[in-house]
């Protein structure tokens, strides 16, 4: 059992810290915001991740874990501190490291035993040397930094961290690295360790490669509209060559959320300070904001949106079964929207609230008829369940005008055809369409 700090209680210091408190490990999650420390603290859940709440209470009852914000309580005397805290997109795309800084510095300043840093953050190459310089200028205690980033999908989190592909643990010190790795080993998930530099890139460049094959897959998606082929077809046929693999090639309009869209930047601008221009990486980019407006240029080849036009919008997360809204291509979705002047009704059975931070004065709903009721336009942003499991006289009894443009493939064009529904999707004809798998 070791005692642990972790600085930052968001998706990934939360979950972090509940299930290394779910395997035996004493653990105090110290937050700046008192707002979430509170809700903690009362056993309240400040995201949306299933099964989170249950073993979050649990641990809290059976006293392994505390949350504060008191940085001595959290940092005092513990084994090891994890760095949990956001790297969120700088001015120019490359990563903030302000907050990692200050919880570096906050180490320096409460710490009196040596003690092991693992930066969970995800850090540009370096940061782990930085977390070390900064603590041993303003300290006198010896620290090690251990890279050990986080691969975590929201909505999956507690799922991943229990079952994982891989843990990835860098560092240039042996016993530190040992201690690390001895902490997941009631995890049994498959170790890979490194150089503390090469752990921080993993990361970076595991992200960056999904984000490419979605570009991808939107780019085929795309010529699949001019020339009448079917992308998922296309991507069906791809997929199951093994060396390619079937995830991540669903055509859409283009990835959002916390991590892809900023540390594909990142990398970029990364590797633009390092003196190389990754080529590649800028036309993901790229294409991913082309596709953003996708379903605009299908509305406008209909004239669907003027001002006033009734419109739902079907999905606020930037994916199904998160509350994350950050970066969401719902978020480009209104604001053109609201650049035509439509009358936007906005749904999402758990996403709501995040979004009113973006959007204060929207109309939002959290339910399905009454996004739909009366509508003229509905555009799905996110494949929630809710959404995918309709039928097309669902749509066709509440809507004004059945016309619906899905950015998530959520439905058999022909059935919304032959459903009465003008259905535009991505990179699909209005012809049905259903896979046979005969291998
Ligand atoms: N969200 C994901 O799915 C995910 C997955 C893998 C990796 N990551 C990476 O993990 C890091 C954290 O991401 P997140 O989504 O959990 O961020 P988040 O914004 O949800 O949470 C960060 C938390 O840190 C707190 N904080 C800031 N400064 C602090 C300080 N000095 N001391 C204590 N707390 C402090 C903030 O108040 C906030 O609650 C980022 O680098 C991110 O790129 C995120």
């Amino acid at each position: 059992m070791n005692h642990i700090g972790i600085a930052g209680t968001g998706y990934v210091g939360l979950v972090t810290g509940v299930c290394l408190a779910e395997v035996g490990h004493h653990v105090t999650c110290l937050d700046i915001s008192e707002e979430k420390i509170a809700l903690l603290r009362s056993g309240k859940s400040t995201i949306f991740e299933p099964g989170l709440d249950e073993m979050l209470q649990k641990n809290i009852r059976e006293e392994r874990l505390h949350f504060t914000t008191d940085r001595t309580e959290a940092y005092h005397g513990k084994d090891m501190i994890f760095i949990a805290v956001g790297t969120p997109e700088g001015e120019n795309g490359q990563a903030d490291l302000s907050y990692v800084r200050q919880a570096a510095a906050d180490i320096a300043d409460t710490v009196t035993n040596d003690i092991i840093v693992v930066t969970k953050s995800t850090v540009p190459v370096g940061t782990n040397e930085m977390v070390e310089d900064i603590i041993r200028s303003q300290s006198t205690i010896d620290v090690h930094a251990v890279s050990n980033p986080e691969f975590l999908r929201e909505g999956n989190a507690i799922y991943d961290a229990f079952h994982g592909d891989r843990i990835v643990i860098g560092g240039n010190h042996e016993p530190a690295v040992q201690k690390v790795a001895a902490l997941y080993e009631p995890f049994d998930i498959p170790v890979v360790q490194t150089d503390t530099k090469s752990a921080e890139l993993i990361k970076y460049a595991s992200n960056a490669f999904l984000a490419t094959k979605i570009s991808f897959i939107n780019e085929i998606a795309n010529i699949c509209e001019i020339t009448g082929a079917n992308v998922e077809a296309v991507a069906k046929g791809m997929g199951l060559d093994k060396r390619i693999g079937t995830q991540f090639l669903k055509a859409g309009i283009g990835f959002g959320g916390s991590c892809f869209p900023k540390d594909t930047k990142a990398l970029t601008s990364m590797s633009a300070e390092a003196g190389y221009e990754f080529r590649m990486l800028n036309a993901v980019l790229e294409v991913n904001e082309l596709q953003h407006n996708k379903l605009m240029e299908k509305a406008n080849e209909y004239s669907a949106i003027h001002r006033g036009t009734k419109t739902a919008v079907l999905g606020l997360a930037f994916k199904p079964n998160t509350d994350d809204t950050r970066d969401s291509p719902a978020i480009h979705m209104i604001e053109e929207l609201q650049r035509k002047g439509a009358d936007i009704i906005a749904y999402d059975p758990i996403a709501t609230d995040k979004m009113k931070a973006v959007f204060p004065d929207l109309t939002y709903t959290d339910s399905l008829e009454e996004a739909l009721s009366g509508a003229e336009t509905a555009f799905i942003i996110t494949d929630w369940q809710q959404i995918k499991e309709q039928t097309p006289d669902f749509f066709t009894k509440l809507m004004k005008r059945p016309l619906i443009f899905d950015g998530r493939n959520c439905f058999d064009p022909g059935e919304m055809l032959s459903g009465g529904i003008h259905y535009h999707s991505i990179g699909r004809s209005g012809n049905s369409f259903r896979m046979s798998m005969s291998t």
